[in-house]
């Protein structure tokens, strides 16, 4: 049987942070070990060019990626493991894609409507600093996803709606000329999947509520002393459902952990000793890919030389279905 083809990109703007790990790199990593699975893994660094002007911080940032990828275990082996910006492939379809994107499709993607409505309630144009490149993002990923055919995509939330315009692209494509794309699903994590981060909100960049990663254990041990808490005083019982603390333990704990944790804060444990408690069981999980990762930062070249065999082996793939797409819209050579 043929393999399912699950692929997905992160943007490389940011440094990764427990949200990241949790809610994505860990679950990706895990189905990447399943036999009827063929993963791709990519730094969507075209994508980060949209929203981010500052050449250090994405530099920085798909180095950082990266790395931490690799650290949590990645087996490259099995995962085609690349960068989008060196696979040409994907910027020629990029631009067949987009000969057949409806504009009307592109003005309702959210994050160009979110763009546009921000401007109109600061009563400036509604065009003003938007770039071709946030209009036209739905394209680019589509061409990302369609690049390899792939099946599944986990995304967050957020990305269904750039799912389902990837959809719509490639029903475009196969109508007008024949069937050459598979219609790709979004597959979104549950519930549990989603961090919350130092104030209770979702962890994440834009909530500036991140723990990061791989800081150092100082680092994390800060981090997870500033999570809010209520005012309940030690031997007051405390509930689970309604604490950052209990949500971030039991992302990374057993079930008879969790059960543990729970017991105790109906005993009422201090804040301060669930802290404890918590940190002891991230660092425990975090300390051995921090290593990892500290000796890729210091070592370029060799994450260089992981990505190179990555985008060697994408574009293997890809090459192919470009040429066939060539041919489909008359790109074809006179002899
Ligand atoms: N837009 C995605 C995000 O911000 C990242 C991304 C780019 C992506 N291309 C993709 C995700 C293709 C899945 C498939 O999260």
């Amino acid at each position: 049987m043929a393999k399912e083809i699950v692929l997905t990109g992160v943007t490389t703007t940011g440094t990764p942070h427990l949200g990241n790990y949790v809610g994505a790199i860990r679950p990706a990593i895990e189905a990447s070990r399943q036999d009827n699975t063929e993963s791709y893994f990519f730094l969507a660094d075209y994508h980060a060019l949209i929203k981010c002007q500052d050449p250090e911080r994405v530099k920085q940032s798909r180095l950082e990626i990266a790395a931490t990828w690799l650290a949590c275990g990645l087996d490259t082996d099995r995962a085609t493991f690349y960068r989008q910006s060196d696979i040409p492939e994907i910027a020629e379809l990029n631009w067949l894609l987009t000969c057949v994107t409806a504009k009307g499709l592109m003005n309702r993607a959210h994050a160009y409507k979110g763009a546009v409505d921000e401007n109109l309630a600061n009563e400036q144009d509604p065009d003003f600093g938007i770039t071709m490149g946030l209009f036209c993002y739905p394209v680019l990923m589509a061409a990302d996803i369609l690049a390899f055919n792939a099946h599944k995509v986990p995304v967050g939330r957020d990305q269904i709606q750039h799912i389902e315009m990837a959809r719509d692209i490639a029903g475009r494509f196969n109508h007008l000329f024949g069937e050459r794309f598979v219609l790709p699903e979004a597959v979104v994590g549950e519930e549990g999947s989603i961090l919350k981060g130092l104030d209770g909100r979702k962890m994440s960049k834009s909530y500036n509520n991140t723990i990061p990663l791989f800081d150092t254990e100082k680092k994390l041990q800060k981090g997870i002393n500033k999570i809010k808490t209520n005012l309940l005083e030690p031997g007051e019982p405390k509930d689970p459902s309604d604490s950052t603390v209990f949500d971030i333990y039991q992302a990374f704990a057993s079930q008879e952990q969790t059960a543990d944790m729970r017991q105790k804060f109906a005993d009422g444990i201090a804040w301060g000793e669930a802290k404890k408690e918590l940190f002891a069981l991230v660092n425990g999980q975090l300390s051995e890919p921090r290593e990892k990762y500290l000796e890729l930062m210091a070592n370029p070249a060799h994450v260089e030389e992981v990505l190179q065999a990555g985008a060697e082996k994408a574009r293997a793939r890809a090459r192919g279905l470009i040429a066939d797409l060539r041919q489909a819209v008359g790109l074809v050579n006179f002899k």
